[in-house]
């Protein structure tokens, strides 16, 4: 079942979404969540770190699993996604350090960087609930389109739309990484829920391929279609942009 959302505001889905997940973490203390970077989970992530300094969630037992990041950047570079995940909720809740997983963005072997991944990955067997953004190209993770889709952890260029999307965060596009290491479409496709969170006008193209009825790995988060349980949660200026109209759900607030 995939439902669209509609929220007043991207604070209003900020906050219903960070209610969502404390409430799961309450259930299930040692949840597994799938995390993505971007300026789309921003807000999530305040709202987070708002919960737990409110006591509203534990993050003790929690284990993360991040989707993506940049070949070539280091932990310690500031516009690498392990930076992004510390600066904004690592360093500011109680998770454990060998609770965060996340694939190496600097390795001498990349097979032996992807296959370290995808066995961490195996070993939770599944991510309880994995928070996507998506790219304006409809890449989800790193997964770009493609003539086909990569099931396993692996090693992408990085679309030249992509690449202009992020120059924002950098200087210059031309220091924008190439390549990046990312999560594959079995790994997402796996976990148990999806919440796919879009809050700006940009991303509603991609969004239709969501609802489109057709899976076209030019559009990777098409194949969401294809999962049980996934909510795509929008603001209303997305959703007033969409062309399917799927069961949809309003949240005012
Ligand atoms: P954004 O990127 O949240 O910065 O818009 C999302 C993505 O490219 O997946």
């Amino acid at each position: 079942m995939i439902e669209l959302v509609v929220y007043d505001d991207y604070q209003t889905l900020s906050r219903q979404t960070a209610k969502y997940i404390a409430e799961l973490v309450r259930k299930k203390p040692n949840t597994v969540l799938g995390l993505a970077t971007g300026s789309t989970p921003l807000g999530l992530y305040q709202e987070l770190v708002h919960l737990y300094n409110e006591k509203e969630i534990d993050f003790k037992d929690v284990l993360t699993f991040n989707l993506d990041e940049y070949v070539g950047l280091p932990k310690e570079h500031p516009q690498s996604y392990y930076y992004f995940m510390n600066q904004h909720l690592f360093s500011k809740v109680n998770i454990a350090k060998n609770n965060i997983h996340f694939p190496r963005g600097i390795f001498t072997d990349p097979k032996e960087a992807c296959r370290e991944y995808e066995k961490q990955l195996t070993e939770v067997d599944h991510i309880d609930l994995q928070i996507l953004g998506i790219g304006s190209n409809g890449h989800i993770g790193f997964n770009e389109p493609a003539k086909r889709m990569t099931l396993d952890t692996h090693i992408t260029d990085l679309a030249p739309r992509t690449i202009q999307d992020n120059a924002r965060f950098f200087n210059d596009s031309n220091e924008v990484p190439r390549q990046a290491i990312t999560m594959g479409i079995g790994s997402i496709m796996r976990a148990k829920t999806i919440l796919l969170m879009a809050h700006k006008e940009s991303k509603a193209e991609a969004i239709d391929a969501i609802f489109s009825g057709v899976v076209d790995p030019n559009l990777p988060a098409s194949i969401l279609q294809l999962h049980s349980n996934v909510l795509v949660l929008v603001n209303k200026e997305v959703a007033n942009r969409l062309h399917y109209r799927p069961p949809t759900i309003m949240v005012n607030q």
